[in-house]
């Protein structure tokens, strides 16, 4: 699958291939087998100060240092130092002589990062798939907004006399502006940096000073996965900026140790050129803590803290377990590719603008108490190389991952990487290259980079696969999904479902660049022969739901039961029930014109997919985030 070139026949495929390559890497990545033998490679692009001025020469272009002789030009924040955990800042610029939309704030962070001008730097936000006008700093800014989101700037309405002539006359009219900042802990300090001449050719104007977080150790973002199908472990995983052990306390009175662990610049992927994580995204990630609680319950609500007294606490929470693999019952909420969005009329690198209302639903259902798990099937955060933003994500799931199981399989958003041993070679992950993504979301996998494995729960068992590993025939992961389907208890848990990110099936208008057939060719037979009942993919921006199908032609249809419910007949097994899950935050992917005969349902709406099992039935509804409407329902028994 993969070739390895010599330098020589890499600068080729990094000549021919890239415009090639930004025209088409997006969140869904080519499979590999529509390009053969060939190496996607990224322009060689100056990441650092000293080729700036050749760059500076090459395109004949000045690029100054806003000289400005506006002696009234401020820019004041509503905090100071030390910053709490999460506060929404108020950035306030004036004394601005002339309005204009060229004007804009970022935030930085580190304060010491550079603001110098990169303007190569849009390939690199574009060779992760975002293709939206982004601030062209040597530093990836955490954020940043221009000052025509305050509907009173452009038109002055609030407004200085700075100086006065004869008879009462403004002869100096100053005009100002106001943003807000969601700043939440990221341990290192930060700056507000007013500059000029729009994101693409920005020159700086005037900053304020650092500010520092109250405890860039304090733990947080704690969230929890399971470890096996007994549901008596769980594991906690949080983010502090110290190593020191600290503690879980649960239960009544118990204790369990962590251990940190932490990952670097070198750790990232990145080749000829520098991958946004290895250099211009890069942010100290801090360290990642992880401990197993023991002595649990299935199905029980218990409450937990972690921290330690050096460090400080987290709140006291509340998580139920979720029922032990072979019992009667499990409600669990699935979806794809949400990522997260700003909370503040700011722009950052890849929003995902339906993440919020998506969290925000399944938050408001989560404590209902009703649901027992989630599972978040690839593209999890797309921090994709710009790593502050998985601090950004974990903050956002942070009402559902700390009270359920928070389940995961990778995407290629999360792995995809150049000569990463990646089966796809596309620069999905920005080079982060699983690396962020397993040190969060450590999974029940064998060990490191092989992120697949099964889990139990209730009356389910999942099959959860990589699609952006190995999967041919006689692959170590090909062999291990054979067995592990194999070896399914049907009696204990009736009802097999298999998970991975990229789909099989999709009618979207990209379906082309979407599925990989040979994945299709050499894993469906699998899903046959071990008779899956349902099989949930994501990666593409919408919701589809198809028959009973195998091998592209449906093999059943569904039944309307007495209330009219889609009901599909699983006692007379025929194939596979597949469905897309990706409609939890990406921008929403549109269908083809037509759906083919295999589709039976298609929604392009944000939303969360809410499936039911019991021994007998399994439930799948789709719910609109929005309006928390279930928008398509169907049922598949089994007696
Ligand atoms: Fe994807």
């Amino acid at each position: 699958m993969f070739v390895h070139t010599s330098h020589s026949a890499k600068f080729f495929s990094l000549i021919i291939i890239t415009p090639f390559l930004l025209l088409l890497s997006n969140s869904h990545a080519l499979p590999l087998s529509s390009f053969p033998n060939v190496h996607f490679r990224s322009l060689n692009i100056p990441n650092n100060e000293h080729d700036i001025p050749h760059f500076r020469t090459l395109n004949r272009r000045r690029l100054h240092d806003c000289p400005s002789n506006n002696p009234y030009l401020q820019i004041i924040v509503n905090a100071v130092s030390p910053l709490p955990d999460e506060q929404y800042i108020s950035v306030t610029v004036s004394g601005v002589t002339k309005p204009s939309d060229k004007y804009w704030v970022a935030m930085i962070s580190p304060s010491h990062a550079s603001v110098k001008y990169c303007p190569l730097h849009s390939l690199l936000y574009k060779e992760t798939g975002d293709f939206s006008d982004l601030p062209l700093l040597c530093h990836y800014p955490v954020k940043a907004a221009y000052l025509k989101n305050d509907p009173e700037f452009l038109t002055c309405k609030k407004s200085e006399c700075k100086k006065q002539g004869d008879g009462g006359k403004c002869m100096i009219k100053t005009c100002s502006a106001s943003l807000t900042f969601h700043v939440i802990n990221i341990r290192t300090d930060i700056e507000f940096v007013l500059f000029n001449n729009g994101f693409e050719a920005p020159c700086i104007l005037n900053r304020t000073t650092p500010l520092k977080f109250a405890n860039p150790n304090k733990p947080v973002y704690g969230h929890i996965s399971s470890v096996d199908s007994e549901a008596t472990s769980m594991r906690v995983t949080w983010v502090s900026g110290s190593n020191e052990t600290q503690q879980v306390e649960y239960g009544n009175g118990k204790s369990v140790t962590s251990a940190a662990a932490t990952f670097t610049q070198k750790d990232m992927c990145g080749g000829l050129v520098k991958s946004p994580a290895e250099d211009f995204g890069w942010h100290d990630p801090g360290y990642i803590h992880t401990a197993v609680i023991t002595d649990l319950r299935p199905s029980e609500k218990f409450s937990y803290k972690y921290g330690s007294g050096a460090v400080g606490w987290s709140d006291d929470i509340e998580f139920r377990t979720p029922p032990a693999g072979g019992s009667d019952e499990l409600t669990f909420l699935a979806f794809g590719d949400m990522g997260k969005a700003p909370r503040d009329s700011t722009v950052e690198h890849y929003i995902q603008p339906g993440s919020l209302s998506v969290v925000a639903a399944m938050a408001d259902e989560v404590s209902t108490g009703k649901v027992d798990s989630i599972f978040h099937i690839g593209d999890i955060s797309y921090a994709t190389g710009f790593l502050v933003e998985w601090d950004y994500f974990l903050h956002l799931i942070t009402p559902l991952a700390s009270r359920l199981s928070y389940m995961t399989a990778i995407g290629n958003h999360e792995r995809d990487y150049i000569d990463s041993g990646s089966v796809y070679i596309t620069p999905d992950s920005g080079g982060e290259c699983g690396v962020p993504y397993e040190s969060y979301f450590q999974m029940p996998t064998s060990s490191k980079d092989k992120p697949w494995y099964s889990i139990e729960q209730g009356p389910v068992h999942f099959t959860v696969i990589s699609t952006e590993h190995d999967w041919k025939l006689g692959s170590e992961q090909y062999k291990w999904m054979k067995s592990d389907m194999a070896s399914v208890d049907r009696q204990r848990t009736p009802w097999l479902i298999f998970v991975g990110h990229r789909p099989m099936y999709t009618s979207a208008k990209s379906a082309l660049i979407s599925v990989d057939p040979v994945f299709v060719q050499f894993v469906e037979p699998l899903l046959l022969q071990n008779k899956v009942d349902l099989v949930l993919f994501g990666h593409v921006h919408n919701y589809e739901r198809t028959c009973a199908m195998y091998r592209g032609k449906c093999m059943a249809k569904p039944m309307k039961d007495e209330n009219g419910i889609d009901t599909y007949d699983n006692s007379n097994y025929t194939a596979p029930i597949q469905a897309v899950i990706g409609m939890a935050g990406f921008t929403l992917d549109n269908f083809s014109d037509k759906a083919p005969e295999w589709s039976l349902k298609r929604i392009n709406k944000f939303g969360y997919t809410r499936i039911h099992a019991t021994k007998e039935e399994l439930k799948l509804e789709f719910v609109n985030s929005n309006t928390k409407k279930v928008e398509d329902s169907f049922r598949i028994m089994k007696t």
